[in-house]
């Protein structure tokens, strides 16, 4: 009898959690106002000074767009691993999308990121599997570990030295507790997150050098060993420049008092701050009277908070229009599409996240 009701509540609960579910769209009713269509968010942006960027792929069709409301780029997945080396066995690399994307920013005079070096969850696209028999195999797993990290950063910094300024060295090294068990950690520990902040500063010391992590709660555990892990990193002069919040809302609305005291708490140890992955799931302002306008309330805040601190020097969106999105593609999240989660609707309307984003920069700028 117990065992049954549990099975109802999971049953019922995933049909509530992953039944896809759309809301009214009242914003097309509303006038959006001249100035807003004819001042970009670049031009708000540029006047703070500010980054507002987007993440991309090569040959977008929407780069007109990109290059008129964004002055900085990042590529959705061109600069990682598994999509640059293409035999790991030979260390054969294929730059062309990824230069593509290069080519892009230069022409417009774009800000670029690189996301990411070093990567060890999901074996495939953030590191290829062959790292992991090759380390496995060979008779001290750390020097084997070492000369991949070098050998990759060196060929990958290298070839984009002078075009990318800022690089996530290492990405998500957190688990919920503490570090993440990866093939990383299990041949170097947590040195190894400062050993390729050193390989990446000897190969560009112009380059800034950021730790990217996904917070959900600024408060929980990851959180807080997350701080320690800087902190340690500071006190061993390890040239890390700052720290990269990912701050996706794929579950949980984000805290917005927790991200600003988490944001000053960085700060504090002397390093700068990116928001580096921005976008909402519509289905979590779900509960509220106009779901849009929620979500564009919290993208709102989430940027005045990040140019509020002088150490967050700017807000890059994960994606661009709820046309495609990362979250449309990938289960659990696919199930449950449209996830809406950016900032253009499906026929590039603006939505009111647009505007919630013009309105943070726009604040600011006429201070
Ligand atoms: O391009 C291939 C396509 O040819 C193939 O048919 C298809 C079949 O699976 O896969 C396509 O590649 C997918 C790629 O996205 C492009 O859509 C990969 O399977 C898929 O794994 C990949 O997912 C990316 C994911 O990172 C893993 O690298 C997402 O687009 C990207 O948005 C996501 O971004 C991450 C950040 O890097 C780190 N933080 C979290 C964030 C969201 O998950």
């Amino acid at each position: 009898m117990l065992n049954g009701l549990v099975i109802l509540t999971s049953i019922v609960t995933s049909l509530h959690t992953y039944w896809p579910r759309e809301y009214d769209k009242t914003y097309l009713n509303d006038e959006v106002s001249t100035l807003i269509k004819s001042t970009s968010l670049k031009t708000l942006a540029d006047s703070i000074p500010f980054y507002i960027g987007v993440a991309t792929s090569p040959n977008s069709e929407y780069e007109e767009l990109i290059s008129t409301e964004f002055n900085s780029l990042v590529a959705e997945n061109h600069f990682k691993p598994g999509s640059l080396l293409k035999d790991a066995n030979n260390w054969e690399f294929d730059f062309s999308d990824a230069d593509r994307i290069v080519q892009f920013a230069q022409k417009n005079d774009m800000r670029l990121r690189g996301h990411t070096l070093i990567w060890g969850k999901y074996p495939g696209m953030t590191h290829p599997v062959e790292w992991i028999d090759q380390v496995k195999k060979s008779a001290d797993p750390e020097i084997e570990m070492k000369a991949i990290i070098s050998q990759y950063i060196k060929i990958v910094m290298g070839h984009f030295k002078g075009k990318v300024v800022s690089w996530d060295v290492v990405n998500e090294p957190m688990g919920s507790k503490g570090l993440y068990s990866c093939i990383f950690t299990e041949a170097m520990g947590e040195e190894y997150i400062e050993y390729a902040f050193r390989e990446a500063h000897k190969v560009d010391p112009d380059c800034a050098l950021y730790l990217n992590e996904q917070i959900v709660n600024y408060s929980s555990t990851q959180a807080k060993e997350f701080l320690n892990l800087l902190t340690r990193l500071v006190a061993k002069e390890v040239p890390i420049h700052g720290v990269g919040l990912q701050s996706h809302h794929i579950n949980h609305i984000h805290d917005l008092d927790g991200m600003k005291k988490y944001i000053r708490s960085i700060a504090e140890l002397g390093l700068d701050v990116e928001i580096t992955e921005l976008d909402m799931r519509l289905l979590l302002f779900g509960n509220e009277n106009d779901p849009y306008n929620a979500q564009g309330d919290q993208y709102k805040n989430v940027v005045q908070i990040c140019i509020a601190d002088p150490a967050c020097k700017g807000v890059t969106l994960w994606g661009l229009t709820d046309k495609s999105n990362w979250m449309d593609a990938i289960p659990p999240f696919k199930w449950k599409s449209p996830n809406s989660p950016n900032i253009f609707d499906e026929e590039m309307k603006r939505k009111p996240a647009y505007i919630g984003i013009w309105k943070a920069l726009n604040g600011q700028s006429q201070q």
